[in-house]
């Protein structure tokens, strides 16, 4: 039963759009397995370019059905954005094809409002969040007063669910954050009105897809965000709320490990980060210019979502190896390497410090990593431009040096590199 989990091992932005849309060509689903629109894939197809926030990038490719799975949460004025944007590019999204989960549960107006409020209450210890109102719909889930997508096939039930969704709310927004409350009446028919779009799309996501495993189709699972923002496992507290790690895919979608054939992990040739948090091989000089980029180009970094420039650095392989480790990582593939095209020194951190001692996994808590300093080692550059190659021998030498340097450190080979925005633009391992 062949399942792939596309993963990604940074603080997300790693390039999994690119990578699960070339996937998806030899993929029959692609489901979203984590995460809400807190995410963005970018997807570029000929001259159209898809920002994609909850729909899985596998939407683009013709054969393909999209699933939503339980672990996601959902703002509905995003998803149904996204659809009509889709239908307007000629792109088939109809209930025979995507497939939303019951079991996923509902972001709304309150929950955005509770995020702003959240973090302006933070101060200075603000997470950076997207605001996309996505902790406080997991916290609701998790303290079981959330929105369950069931509930659009009953719309007595629903209407009750959201009337008490917004009075608790409000009562959080005038008596803790001292905030005007939201006109819940009119949010209920509002919301009413969204759930009667989306429910032609509820299904039973979990049966679908262990039906179409059990039938040998190949099935993708699509990760958001990133192996150091997983609410367990990431950097903690700044994090996000859900689990995009593998072991997320199956709780998200409601599938077995034993489907699982590969865990594929996605890297970029160095680091990135948007919102706040420990980011140890950050880099401020020239070379975050080179990195980051002016803004110009869709590539360059900054958020898909928020549009914040994002902090960048050299590429961190104690995180990837922990990342490798926690996700089981059986493949990586490797994005953006073009970037790094002109850089006359590359560095690599190998492992930390902290006085004497030498660190090669990263401690238990994000208070720790803020102290421990990287210890680097030193790659020479490569001044050509990269963007034509397509095989292995083509690439610079030293290019080539660079990737074997991280096989070498984390012991999992690279399947596949990217190396230009366009759908093309890979070089395949065998
Ligand atoms: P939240 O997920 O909006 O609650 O934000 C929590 C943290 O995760 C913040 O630092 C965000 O910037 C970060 N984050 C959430 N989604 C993404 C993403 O798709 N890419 C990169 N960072 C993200």
């Amino acid at each position: 039963m062949p399942l792939d989990i596309v993963v990604g091992t940074q603080w997300g932005d790693e390039g999994k759009g690119r990578i699960v849309d070339l996937l998806a060509a030899q993929a029959d689903a692609v489901a979203r397995y984590s995460g809400g629109d807190n995410a963005g894939h970018t997807v570029t197809v000929g001259r159209q370019v898809f920002k994609l926030h909850l729909i899985p990038s596998g939407i683009t490719h013709p054969h393909t059905q999209v699933f939503i799975g339980n672990g996601v949460v959902i703002n509905p004025v995003t998803l149904l954005n996204e659809i009509e944007r889709l239908q307007q590019a000629g792109i088939e999204v109809h209930p025979r094809r995507l497939f939303i989960s019951f079991a996923a549960h509902m972001i709304t107006a309150g929950h955005l409002a509770l995020d702003r409020a959240q973090e302006a209450a933070r101060g200075r210890a603000k997470i950076g969040t997207t605001l996309r109102g996505i902790g406080p719909a997991y916290t609701d889930k998790v303290a079981r007063r959330g929105l369950r997508l069931e509930l659009v096939g009953d719309e007595g039930r629903l209407v009750t669910a959201l009337q008490e969704h917004f009075a608790n709310v409000n009562e959080l927004l005038q008596k803790l954050y001292g905030e005007e409350p939201l006109d819940a009446d009119l949010l209920v028919e509002e919301y009413l009105g969204y759930a009667r779009a989306i429910r032609p799309y509820i299904a039973d996501v979990s049966a679908l897809l262990n039906e179409a495993l059990g039938k040998g189709k190949r099935v993708l699972a699509e990760g958001a965000q990133g192996t150091l923002l997983d609410l367990d496992h990431g950097t903690y507290p700044f994090v996000t709320s859900s689990n995009p790690t593998a072991p997320g895919a199956l709780l998200g979608l409601g599938l077995g490990a034993a489907c699982v054939d590969r865990v594929i992990g996605v890297t970029k040739a160095y680091q990135t980060r948007v919102g706040a948090g420990p980011f140890p091989t950050e880099v401020f000089d020239q070379t975050a210019e080179h990195l980051r980029g002016s803004g110009a180009h869709p590539w360059d970094e900054f958020g898909t979502t928020t549009g914040r420039p994002r902090r960048v650095g050299w590429l961190d392989l104690v995180l990837l190896r922990y990342a490798i480790r926690v996700n089981g990582v059986s493949e990586l593939a490797l994005t953006k390497l073009d970037i790094l095209s002109g850089l006359d020194e590359i560095k690599v951190c190998v492992a930390y410090r902290t006085g004497e001692q030498l660190h090669t996994i990263p401690p238990w808590g994000a208070a720790q990593l803020e102290s421990y300093q990287p210890q680097y080692r030193s790659l020479p550059g490569w001044s050509e431009e990269i963007r034509s190659c397509r095989r292995w021998e083509e690439l610079p030498s030293n290019a080539r040096q660079y990737v074997r340097c991280i096989e070498e450190s984390c012991q999992v080979p690279v399947k596949r590199i990217s190396v230009g925005p366009e759908r093309g633009d890979v070089i395949e391992l065998s």
